[in-house]
């Protein structure tokens, strides 16, 4: 809790203030506050826990086998921040043997703190959360991420929307921070998250919360999400899950044999 607090301090000093952004991409962008955050995140980590691994976004690549690891994104969200849109986060998971043990996604300008421990239920705010009870997809809200492309994966996304709109979805919302997507989904405010590529920090915290609120959460074929590579990723309340897989599996098959 310790090293999000100290982050989340960092990135309030700097939002709306004027950051130094670098581009790493298309659409893609590191600013000083992603740095900032990270570099007080990983610091209170690593004072405490000098032994632990750690991957996060901007610099640390520690192996993604260790037995006691962090994975952090200091500031999931980059471009609502850069364009002073308040709805970004830190994430940061422990995994112990390759298992969540402890996810906090946290949203430093709403002070909404996520907060989710294996076998201890996932809570906002001190509030114990679940998923929504919904099991059918024209009953439920989607909520979307587009990878940094412009190109196929973006065509594949939103072909695959039109797929969800024409199983009449109440509607779909993109709000850019998928640790918060995962988050929101398991706050049962959407029945459904999915976006064709993520890193693993974006989903490390995220995808235990899930769970925790009794969501599922795994890769467009159905497999457990990597902690070593990106992955495509389609989050649910559970009940959901078979018939999303199935409405992405044409998009996302074409996307991945080119
Ligand atoms: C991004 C956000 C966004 C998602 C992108 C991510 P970043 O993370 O989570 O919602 O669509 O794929 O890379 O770059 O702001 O940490
Ligand atoms: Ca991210
Ligand atoms: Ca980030």
């Amino acid at each position: 809790m310790a090293a999000v607090a100290n982050g989340a301090k960092v990135l309030r000093e700097r939002f709306q203030t004027t950051v130094q952004i670098e581009t790493k991409g298309l659409a893609n962008f590191v600013t000083e506050a992603d740095l900032g955050s990270e570099r007080v995140i990983v610091q209170t980590i690593r004072d405490r826990y000098p032994h632990h691994a750690v991957i996060s976004e901007e610099s640390h690549n520690d192996r993604a086998d260790s037995k006691e690891l962090w994975i952090i994104d200091p500031l999931d969200g980059t471009s609502n921040f850069m364009h002073n849109i308040p709805h970004f986060a830190i994430s940061v998971g422990y995994y112990l043997d390759g298992q969540p043990e402890l996810g906090i996604v946290c949203n430093p300008i709403r002070d909404d703190w996520y907060v989710a421990v294996k076998g201890q239920g996932a809570w906002h705010n001190g509030v114990r959360q679940r998923v929504e009870s919904s099991d059918r997809i024209d009953a439920t809200m989607i909520t979307c991420g587009f990878y940094y492309d412009r190109d196929r994966m973006m065509q594949a996304t939103l072909d695959t929307i039109g797929d969800f709109f024409r199983n009449n979805i109440h509607g779909m919302r993109r709000f850019g921070a998928a640790a918060l997507d995962l988050c929101n989904v398991g706050c049962g405010q959407y029945g459904l998250f999915f976006e064709y590529k993520l890193h693993p920090w974006d989903y490390a915290a995220g995808q235990l919360f899930l769970t925790e609120a009794g969501g599922q959460a795994s890769d467009c074929d159905g497999k457990s999400l990597p902690l070593n590579q990106a992955s495509s990723i389609c989050a649910s309340n559970g009940l959901l899950h078979r018939q999303a897989i199935e409405i992405m599996s044409p998009h996302w098959k074409r996307l991945r044999e080119g």
